[in-house]
C-alpha cells in the first residue's frame, strides 16, 4: 500500500469550534456516569490510562503517544468509513482509523455514520488492553484472508458481535465490551437490562451466520467469556474451512435461537415486536 491511498487525513485538532469540543465534553459526561458497573474493567482503565477525561475532543497524536505505550497502536483520522481492504490494512499494522468530524449537538443520540465519539470514546479504550490489542490485530490480517476468500460478510459479523455489541462475563455479572454499545447511552442501558434482546454465549461459527441490524438495537448479543478466550479462539482456528462450510448452510436471523445455542437470556423481543 503506497503512502497515498491509505485513507488518513490530518485531523486538523485546531480546527475544531468550542461548540464542537462542548459537544463532546456532554457525551462524555453521560457515558462515564452511566458505564461504571456496566462496561468491563478493561474499558474504564483503558479511558484512565489514556486520560480521556480531559475536556474536549482528544488530539490523535497525544493520544497515539499514550497509547503506543500500552499496546503499539496508533490512531489516525479518515473521513469516514473506509474500504475494507484499506480497513484491514490498517488494523494489521495496529492503526486504529477515526472520524474526525463530531455529530450535531441536535443528534447527540442517533447517527447514521460512526464519528469521533463513537471511534474513540467507543473503541480506543480497549486497545489499550493487551489481549484486546492483539485481537483486533488479528482480526485485521484474518480480514486480509477473508478478502482473498470472499468470505467478507461472514467475517464482518464476528467484528459487528464482538468489537461493536460484544459483552463479556464477569464475576460480578455481564458488562458491555462493544464500542457500538459503550458510546450510546440508550443501548448501554437496553443490552443489559432490557428483556427483550437475546444473550448468547459466544460461538464462533453460530456468530458468522448470524444476520444483524444497523437501524436498531440488537436482537440478539453475544457473551465472551474473556478476552483471552476470544483471541485464542478465534486466532486458533483455522477459518478457511469454515468459511467453505458456510457457503452451504443457511443465515440465522436476527432474533432466531438455534438448537445447541447457551442462551443466558431468552428475549422477549418485545422492543423489536412494539417497533
Ligand atoms: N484465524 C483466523 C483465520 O484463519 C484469523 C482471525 C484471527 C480472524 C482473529 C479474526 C480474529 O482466518
Ligand atoms: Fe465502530
Amino acid at each position: 500500500m503506497t503512502p497515498t491511498d491509505d485513507w488518513i487525513i490530518p485531523q486538523e485538532w485546531s480546527s475544531y469550534t468550542a461548540e464542537q469540543h462542548a459537544t463532546w465534553d456532554t457525551l462524555f459526561a453521560r457515558q462515564a456516569k452511566l458505564l461504571p458497573g456496566r462496561v468491563a474493567p478493561a474499558f474504564l482503565s483503558g479511558l484512565e490510562f489514556l486520560r480521556l477525561a480531559k475536556p474536549g475532543i482528544p488530539d490523535f497524536e497525544e493520544l497515539s503517544e499514550r497509547l503506543m505505550k500500552a499496546t503499539g497502536w496508533q490512531v489516525v483520522a479518515v473521513p469516514g468509513l473506509v474500504p475494507d481492504d484499506v480497513f484491514f490494512d490498517h488494523l494489521a499494522n495496529r492503526r486504529f482509523v477515526a472520524g474526525n468530524f463530531i455529530r450535531r449537538a441536535d443528534q447527540l443520540d442517533y447517527l447514521q455514520e460512526p464519528d469521533v465519539f463513537h471511534d474513540v470514546f467507543g473503541h480506543v479504550p480497549l486497545l489499550a488492553d493487551p489481549v484486546f490489542a492483539d485481537y483486533l490485530q488479528a482480526y485485521g490480517i484474518g480480514g486480509q484472508r477473508a478478502n482473498g476468500l470472499g468470505a467478507i460478510r461472514n467475517l464482518a459479523r464476528l467484528y459487528w458481535y464482538t468489537v461493536e455489541f460484544g459483552l463479556v462475563q464477569t464475576a460480578d455479572g455481564l458488562r458491555i465490551y462493544g464500542a457500538g454499545i459503550a458510546s450510546s447511552h440508550s443501548e448501554s442501558i437496553f443490552a443489559l437490562e432490557d428483556p427483550s434482546p437475546n444473550r448468547i454465549g459466544f460461538d464462533l461459527q453460530r456468530i458468522m451466520r448470524t444476520l444483524y441490524r444497523i437501524d436498531d438495537f440488537q436482537q440478539t448479543y453475544f457473551v465472551i467469556d474473556n478476552f483471552e478466550a476470544l483471541l485464542e479462539t478465534t486466532l486458533n482456528t483455522d477459518f478457511a474451512p469454515l468459511y467453505d462450510a458456510l457457503t452451504s448452510v443457511e443465515d440465522i436471523a436476527v432474533d432466531q435461537i438455534e438448537p445447541g445455542d447457551r442462551i443466558i437470556w431468552r428475549g422477549t423481543q418485545s422492543h423489536a415486536h412494539a417497533a
